[in-house]
């Protein structure tokens, strides 16, 4: 609920131009805005933020963080709580409807997710145009838009109905198409779903299972699979979640939208964190391991290397982003169960870690470790190959990107999103004969 504050703010110009009054407008809990929506009708001024470090897009009741605390709150519930309390069903019901299902309401919904679990079997012949090592962030790319070519009865995001049927099939079918990305990528068979597994449990069947042996999931792997996709579930208006809501406010339908939140996840200063964290661990450790860390962090103090360090900073944490300790705790519990408690890349990361929470360089700037930084340990632990990791990213962050769509549609005051700009190219000039140009 947006509540009109007392507080109001005055905008004077040092040439005379006339002043102008713009209302505040407080949050139930965070920073208040200033509503400039009036200012370019009464100023003829634009504001100006790339990046959108200032700038609040939207008024939204789904995800909450508070950046300086390492505060993250799903619909206000602590992910240190959802994380140990529910499972990804639960969050993904909580995401989209607002409040935690009570027994019967989780069970009607498990049961309606996992009875859209299978894609028409057209979608094997999207696949078999790929090459056989295409990034699977390219194949998912292309996997998920092509689902509006099949949904046709879910395809009007004005429609309500519409919304929830495509919520259901692209939260129940993103695990699949995942797997069919990956045993493509090794030639395998795909395996189809099985409705009586969890589902987490379900995905790793599709990953790893064959048709020659039946495939027993490890518990401990499940449940840390799970919560690799609550953790990832959502994160109020990151750079994919505004795509999915831009490319949404023109009315296209909810597979193209977040077909879009998939490419714009891909980045490397984005979901591709984890990728590029795990290639950067990967590299350190190849070049003498933690012996050569301190030559590492000197090159990421060098500006001119254009070397970061993969998995730490945030644009809104400036401090521990809660999802990495937990994810921590994850990586502890994974390796434990694989004997893998020495793997030289989680001793390294531990080490990367330590040195550069010490640093006055990562200090200053309050680079603390992310989401990424350890859920790419945790991943290659279970035996996921590092370029699949966005798209595991990407299959979590369905939900949220589903969420905040509909709340979007949902808002009566919504319009096409079309930022402005400043202009710095050349005023109008005449074009010349090509003889004379
Ligand atoms: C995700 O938005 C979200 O919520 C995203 C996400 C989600 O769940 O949706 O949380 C998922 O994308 C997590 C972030 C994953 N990305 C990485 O781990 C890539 C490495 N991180 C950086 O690229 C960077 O920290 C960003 C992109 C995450 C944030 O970029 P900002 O906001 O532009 O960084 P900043 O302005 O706060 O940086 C402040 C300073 C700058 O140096 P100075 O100009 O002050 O000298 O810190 C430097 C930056 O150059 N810096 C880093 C760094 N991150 C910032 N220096 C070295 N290594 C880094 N990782």
């Amino acid at each position: 609920m947006m509540t009109p504050s007392d507080v109001k703010a005055t905008l004077a110009f040092s040439d005379g131009s006339p002043s102008m009054e713009l209302p505040l407008y407080k949050g139930s809990i965070g920073p208040d805005v200033i509503d400039i929506r009036k200012l370019y009708a009464q100023t003829g001024k634009f504001t100006y933020d790339p990046g959108f470090l200032s700038t609040a897009s939207c008024n939204s009741t789904i995800t909450y963080i508070d950046g300086d605390k390492g505060e993250l709150l799903y619909r206000g519930y602590p992910i240190e709580q959802l994380a140990v309390n529910c499972d990804y069903l639960e969050t993904c019901y909580l995401l989209l409807y607002g409040e935690l299902p009570n027994q019967s309401q989780k069970d009607e919904f498990n049961h309606r997710v996992m009875r859209h679990t299978m894609v028409n079997e057209q979608m094997q012949f999207f696949l078999r145009g790929f090459r056989r090592d295409a990034h699977p962030m390219a194949v998912m790319t292309g996997l998920v838009g092509a689902m509006s070519a099949f949904y046709h009865d879910s395809t009007d995001i004005n429609n309500p109905e519409h919304r929830e049927i495509a919520a259901i099939r692209l939260i129940a079918k993103m695990p699949t198409l995942v797997a069919m990305a990956y045993k493509y990528t090794i030639g395998q068979p795909y395996i189809y779903p099985k409705n009586d597994l969890s589902y987490a449990g379900n995905f790793m069947r599709m990953m790893f299972a064959t048709p020659c042996e039946e495939y027993k999931p490890n518990d401990v792997l499940v449940r840390a699979m799970d919560r690799i996709f609550t953790l990832h579930a959502d994160h109020e208006q990151n750079a994919s979640t505004s795509t999915v809501r831009l490319c949404g406010s023109s009315g296209t339908n909810p597979f193209a939208a977040i077909a879009a939140g998939v490419a714009c996840l891909w980045g490397p200063a984005h979901g591709g964190a984890n990728e590029a964290c795990l290639n950067m661990l990967g590299d350190i450790q190849q070049n003498g391991g933690v012996a050569k860390i301190g030559e590492f962090i000197k090159q990421v103090k060098d500006k001119n290397s254009g070397v970061k360090l993969m998995g730490f900073g945030h644009r809104v944490y400036k401090n521990y982003d809660p999802r990495a300790k937990l994810m921590r705790e994850t990586c502890h519990e994974v390796l434990g169960e694989l004997g893998l408690q020495d793997d030289p890349l989680f001793k390294l990361a531990m080490e990367l870690e330590k040195i550069a929470l010490e640093d006055e360089y990562f200090v200053a700037r309050k680079l603390y470790p992310n989401v990424d930084f350890y859920s790419g340990i945790v991943q290659r632990a279970i035996g996921i190959p590092v370029p699949l990791f966005t798209a595991i990213f990407a299959l979590a962050r369905t939900v949220g990107w589903i969420a905040q769509l509909n709340e979007m549609i949902g808002d009566p005051e919504y319009k096409i999103g079309r930022p402005r700009q400043l202009f710095v190219g050349a005023s109008s000039r005449d074009v010349k004969p090509i003889g004379q140009r």
